[in-house]
């Protein structure tokens, strides 16, 4: 059983930290008038006939997260409600642990997956960080164990490991830097190595041995969502909608790639929409991007093959409110993983500074 450090125990008996009781969740005049500003917000993606249920979860979380000094790190993925209306950082893997690096607040909840949970933790060993759901998984960060890279590296010695973010934090600290989508091909690069073995996303990897002249020696894991999505599928979706721009994560696989017009990380995909503003467009990923992103861009129309993330999607206001009410559930790191695990992390940051 894992021992509950001194720390934790003395800030869960300040008063900052003490646990709290469940509030009154009645949609008032006065809940209705304290939200309204963040109806305005998202109202093109949620039916007016669903924000009385929502309201006041959002007015709890935010009252709660100022009494706490907490702040909630949200994923591109998240619902509309979790992203415009309780997010205090919003951003793709890389801005996510960023924030987590820089934050001075006491309590971190993270609206994301595990692994995202377990890197702000490794960059935070002081903070108390909160998972909403400790079943928020992922499948590329399931493919992949820390015997699984000491074997490659006595597979392949000499050569350099890279893992991808969508790992535990005992892989992590098995590998001698970290990626994500946006940076993988100037981490992979900044090695000066002629191979590198890239962690665990076989399409990802795929991906960034078209953009360097590095060799790239993969592993086979897959993200559940997007290997969902085929070349022939998008097709039907051009034929369908003369001009439609379509935009893909590089998760996907490579026939989806070979068909998009751009290929980029979730910040990197939100930013093409912002900047190019296209009349139709189709975002390869989970589909509740492409709400986060159709409240800021009502000019633009979007096709949403809806792939959705069971993982993310485990994310809910509940889950969230219960989190900050009863401090619940505390993400735990053990302290001989969270120094190489943080040299992998720091190093990535480091280089994309
Ligand atoms: P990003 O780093 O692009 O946000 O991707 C994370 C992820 O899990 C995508 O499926
Ligand atoms: Fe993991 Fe795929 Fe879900 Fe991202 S979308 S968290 S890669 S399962």
């Amino acid at each position: 059983m894992a021992e509950i450090s001194t720390v934790e125990i003395d800030k869960i008996r300040s008063k900052k930290h003490r646990i709290l009781p469940t509030p009154d969740l009645t949609y008032t005049p006065e809940v209705a008038r304290e939200t309204e500003h963040l109806y305005e917000r998202v109202s093109k993606v949620v039916p007016v006939i669903e924000w009385p249920s929502f309201a006041p979860y959002i007015k709890a979380i935010n009252d709660l997260k100022r009494e706490r000094n907490a702040v909630i790190l949200a994923h591109n993925y998240m619902t509309p409600e979790i992203f415009h209306c309780i997010g205090d950082f919003m951003g793709d893997s890389l801005q996510l642990a960023k924030e987590a690096s820089s934050t001075d607040a006491d309590v971190i909840v993270q609206a994301g997956v595990h692994f995202m949970a377990e890197t702000s933790k490794v960059l935070n060993p002081d903070k108390l960080v909160l998972m909403p759901d400790m079943d928020a998984g992922c499948s590329l960060a399931d493919s992949i164990t820390a015997a699984d890279i000491r074997a490659l590296r006595e597979a392949y010695p000499g050569v350099p490991i890279v893992t991808y973010v969508n790992t535990s934090a005992e892989v992590k600290a098995e590998c001698d830097i970290c990626c994500t989508s946006s940076n993988a091909v100037k981490v992979v690069e900044s090695l000066n190595s002629p191979r590198v073995i890239m962690v665990p996303d076989e399409y990802l990897a795929k991906y960034v041995a078209t953009k360097t002249d590095v060799e790239i020696i993969s592993w086979k894991g897959h993200c559940e969502v997007h290997e969902r999505f085929s070349g022939d599928e998008l097709r039907e979706y051009r034929d369908a909608n003369p001009g439609i721009r379509i935009i893909a994560h590089p998760e996907c696989p490579p026939d989806v790639i070979s068909e998009a017009d751009f290929t980029g990380s979730t910040s990197g995909m939100i930013n093409w929409v912002k900047d190019n503003r296209p009349n139709k467009v189709l975002l390869v990923t989970e589909c509740s991007m492409s709400d986060n992103v159709a409240v800021e861009t009502p000019d633009v129309e979007f096709i949403r093959p809806c792939n959705l993330c069971p993982h993310m999607k485990k994310i809910t206001l509940p889950s969230v409110l219960k989190s900050l009410t009863h401090l619940r559930h505390e993400v735990i790191v053990d302290p001989g993983i969270i120094v190489p695990a943080r040299r992998a992390v720091e190093r990535m940051i480091n280089l994309t500074n």
